[in-house]
């Protein structure tokens, strides 16, 4: 406990470097351990499918028709009422007391700026800035990321608007638009980097759909870097890491971009999943702990700092909308055009319904990825702080419940990846 308390107080203040940047936390040389707060100020059917159950409207799928298919009034004080509650400053208590550093921060471009025609309810700042503060009272870093881009980079639900085909990269307005919001953020902590080290200035873009997007990706990271690492215009770097995300593409397509000695403080994120493919979603369990620990090869010796940025020990998706509000799942072959693996039933929602193998594969997926993420990356951020019912994906309920350790070092299973 003692060493962790001088960690603690180590952390998320400025650290010299011989480098032209000073991080907030020393990347590189001490693993970045940290938690999502998903589904706070920007809405997912699958963490909180009670907000979106009682509108009582099946065509609520995402933020934008929750702001634009029901009474405004009730939508505003549902909302507001959930950013009062959904987190608050104990919950940075409970994760810094769990031995985290860093906490990852998804807010919507709607937050910053609303154009007339988008049905989205603004009134996130306060508690970004609220969230900002809790992190510096409890040691934590937070890195703050545009998870939702007008037009939708990725058509996700969790990009705000569930859409068939990102609209963002095709419309240079939509990439005007978040450039400025970039410039916002990036002046809004320029100099709080001691607990801000990190913006991430787009989540996910959809990189799979190819060139028309990438280019786009590519010319908005360099944008972003501008703005980010030379906030307000200045010619004097900023100690404000920029976290790029890998839109997909195999870690070696981003060989030798935004490296040094051209570029300072700049991070890829990569997110691993092993549910989203029919697939992945047919291992056994031995052969979902053996891909999560052959990421180390894939991760391994790449040239800029890389946070796995969000992952989960949960190994289907079988949480209930997780592909959608109104979709399947794979797991069960209720998912249009999956296959049958076997049944969700124990396998998602509460813990007290979860078989003891189960907790103990949990802990082993997790353990896993941990000791892979810290060994061949600059350290992780599961995905997600909590759920209301998908406790399989929540980290306070693995807290809980036994297969998350109180201390993110205290590993039961050391050589799982040995074998
Ligand atoms: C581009 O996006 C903006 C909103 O950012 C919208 O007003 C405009 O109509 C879009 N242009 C096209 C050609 O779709």
């Amino acid at each position: 406990m003692v060493s962790s308390l001088r960690f603690a107080a180590f952390i998320c203040s400025a650290v010299s470097f011989a480098a032209a940047i000073s991080p907030g936390f020393p990347y590189g040389s001490k693993s970045v351990r940290g938690v999502n707060l998903g589904g706070w100020l920007v809405l997912e059917p699958w963490i909180t499918p009670s907000l979106f159950d009682n509108t009582g409207n099946t065509n609520i799928v995402d933020e934008w028709t929750f702001g634009q298919l029901q009474d405004r009034a009730t939508a505003e004080a549902n909302l507001k009422n959930h950013w009062n509650t959904w987190i608050t400053e104990a919950d940075f208590a409970d994760i810094a007391a769990a031995g985290l550093n860093h906490v990852r921060l998804p807010i919507g471009y709607w937050a910053f700026d609303v154009e007339p025609g988008e049905p989205y309810i603004s009134g996130q700042l306060p508690y970004l800035e609220k969230a900002v503060q809790w992190a510096g009272n409890h040691g934590l870093c937070l890195i703050v990321d545009l998870h939702g881009a007008p037009g939708s980079q990725n058509g996700f639900d969790n990009s705000g608007h569930r859409i068939a085909f990102p609209g963002w990269h095709s419309n240079a307005t939509n990439v005007a638009r978040t450039n400025a919001i970039i410039k916002t953020i990036a002046n809004m902590f320029k100099d709080s980097s001691s607990v801000v080290p990190i913006i991430a200035p787009l989540n996910e873009p959809a990189g799979f759909d190819g060139d028309a997007v990438l280019d786009v990706v590519k010319q908005y990271w360099q944008d972003s870097y501008g703005s980010i690492r030379f906030p307000d215009g200045s010619s004097s770097q900023s100690n404000t890491v920029v976290l790029i995300h890998d839109a997909f593409q195999p870690l070696p397509y981003w060989g030798g971009f935004q490296t040094p000695p051209n570029f300072q403080g700049v991070a890829m994120d990569t997110h691993i999943y092993q549910m989203f493919s029919d697939e992945k979603i047919s291992f056994s369990g031995s052969q979902h702990i053996q891909a999560a620990c052959a990421y180390s090869s894939t991760l391994n010796n790449f040239d800029l700092w890389l946070i796995v940025g969000e992952w989960t020990p949960a190994m289907t998706d079988c949480a209930k909308y997780l592909n959608g509000r109104g979709i399947g799942a794979r797991y069960d072959g209720s998912y249009p055009g999956s296959s049958r693996v076997g049944s969700c039933t124990g396998l998602t929602g509460s813990a007290s319904t979860f078989s003891s193998s189960y907790k103990t594969f949990l802990r082993q997926a997790w353990e896993a990825q941990v000791i892979t993420f810290e060994s061949f990356a600059t350290g992780w951020i599961q995905w997600t702080w909590k759920a209301e019912n998908a406790d399989e994906w929540s980290y306070q309920a693995g807290l809980a419940n036994g297969w998350i350790p109180q201390d993110p070092t205290d590993h039961k299973y050391p050589d799982i990846c040995q074998n």
